[in-house]
């Protein structure tokens, strides 16, 4: 089957709203005095990470780092099980962990990923996802900041891809069937 961009879902005005009220908040609940380190989980969230770490006050201290997973799965379905392809390059001991992911589709990929982290003994752990698919959640995983509820149908743009394409668009939009 083929497949073609659809209508806008969330323009880039909307994105850029939301990410930095998305900021605003996580300014206010850490303060300025507490260290931030933003872990983004490649490839997607690299692109929302870095729009979000703009909008932070420039007084904070504010730190980033980024790991490459992939769950093993189907090609569509999450496992749950996470390999790492690429690992953090500094230690989360004793930090403010924000893990910054574009989207939580079934949750399986940041619950294992979470634990995973959680073992490395972080001061706090928080979760920030630009995009939350509700509907499609298999297991239940504590989202502390949320861009966008969505429905369950395919996205892309803003470093969601289908099948690799469509990651740089501005907008996110719908992917339909030719
Ligand atoms: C997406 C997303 C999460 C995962 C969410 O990554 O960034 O990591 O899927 O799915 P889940 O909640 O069902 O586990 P993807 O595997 O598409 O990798 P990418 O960011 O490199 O495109």
């Amino acid at each position: 089957m083929a497949y073609k961009l659809g209508d806008v879902i969330l323009s880039r005005e909307t994105i850029a709203r939301r990410v930095k009220e998305m900021a605003e908040q996580i300014a206010k609940d850490n303060g300025t005095e507490n260290n931030l380190t933003f872990v983004g989980i490649l490839t997607g969230a690299a692109f929302f990470l870095t729009d979000l770490v703009r909008e932070m006050p420039e007084n904070m201290d504010v730190k980033v780092d980024f790991m490459s997973v992939a769950s093993y799965g189907d090609g569509t379905e999450s496992s749950g099980v996470v390999r790492i392809f690429h690992d953090l390059k500094s230690s989360i001991e004793g930090k403010n962990v924000i893990v910054v992911e574009d989207i939580v589709d079934s949750g399986l990929t940041l619950s294992h990923l979470l634990g995973l982290l959680q073992n490395r003994n972080p001061a706090s752990l928080k979760v920030c996802v630009l995009l939350d698919k509700y509907e499609r959640r298999k297991t239940e995983v504590k989202v502390d900041y949320c861009g966008f509820r969505i429905p369950d149908k395919f996205v892309v743009g803003y470093g969601l891809d289908y099948a690799g394409k469509w990651r740089h668009l501005k907008d996110i939009k719908y992917v339909v069937e030719e």
